[in-house]
């Protein structure tokens, strides 16, 4: 039977890598459900039209976003724009948050997750993947590592991609996204009591990969 596996954690925890890689292994399909609201959060700033909730709201009510596959690789559609590198932006992470908080955008954003994941043979991480979105999924597992190992994980990411920030600057962002998601009145990041705690702390990708494997059992 094909499983739905949940993945949630805090900022730069690694989920994206190990699900996706995870994903293959299994012949599921990896749904980023982080990239759904980074690419609202695209929107909002290539719109221009300023960034009060309301404003934002009324951005996420036009914006229709899609994960498409284009070969093997999943990539993220805000309307008809490929959007898969723009959400990687210093600027939009800054803005992020501040979206996801909003009811209206994580409702729209939650159905489209659940109708992804109904015949199963998903892993899909976020936030509040095991406590909201998937609350029946088979595997849950709360992927973290200590606030070092996170930002210098970001800031070898960000470095690849031509983004030298000092790393003190990303741990400050990391932190203050952290608080930001784990305190906001709706679906907040929280760890559900039966998922698996996962701390990746000087783990290299492979031994995580090889651990969810055993935990997808
Ligand atoms: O990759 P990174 O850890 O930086 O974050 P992400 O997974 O791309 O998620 C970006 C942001 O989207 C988070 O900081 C949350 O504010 C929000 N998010 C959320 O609220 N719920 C989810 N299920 C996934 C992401």
């Amino acid at each position: 039977m094909k499983k739905t596996v949940a993945i949630d954690g805090p900022a730069g925890a690694g989920k994206s890598t190990i699900a996706k890689l995870v994903a293959e292994k299994l012949g599921y399909i990896y749904i980023d459900t982080g990239a759904m609201y980074r690419a609202v959060a695209w929107k909002v700033l290539d719109t221009g039209a300023g960034t009060t909730d309301e404003a934002i709201i009324r951005t996420a009510e036009k914006l229709h976003v899609s994960l498409r596959f284009v070969g093997d690789n999943v990539r993220v559609f805000a309307d008809d724009t490929d959007v898969t590198e723009k959400i990687r932006t210093p600027e939009v992470t800054a803005l992020v948050s501040q979206v996801a908080q909003l009811g209206p955008v994580r409702e729209k954003m939650v159905e489209l997750q659940r109708g992804m994941a109904k015949d199963g043979g998903v892993v899909m991480d976020g936030r509040d993947i095991a406590s909201n979105v998937l609350p029946n999924a088979d595997v849950k597992i709360f992927l973290t590592a200590s606030i070092e190992e996170r930002a210098l994980r970001r800031w070898k990411e960000m470095k690849a991609k031509g983004y030298e920030e000092p790393i003190e600057n990303l741990a400050a962002e990391i932190e203050a996204r952290d608080k930001a998601d784990s305190e906001r009145a709706i679906s907040p990041l929280v760890r559900v009591p039966e998922a698996t705690l996962l701390d990746t702390t000087g783990m290299t990708i492979d031994e995580v990969v090889a651990k969810v494997m055993e935990l997808c059992g």
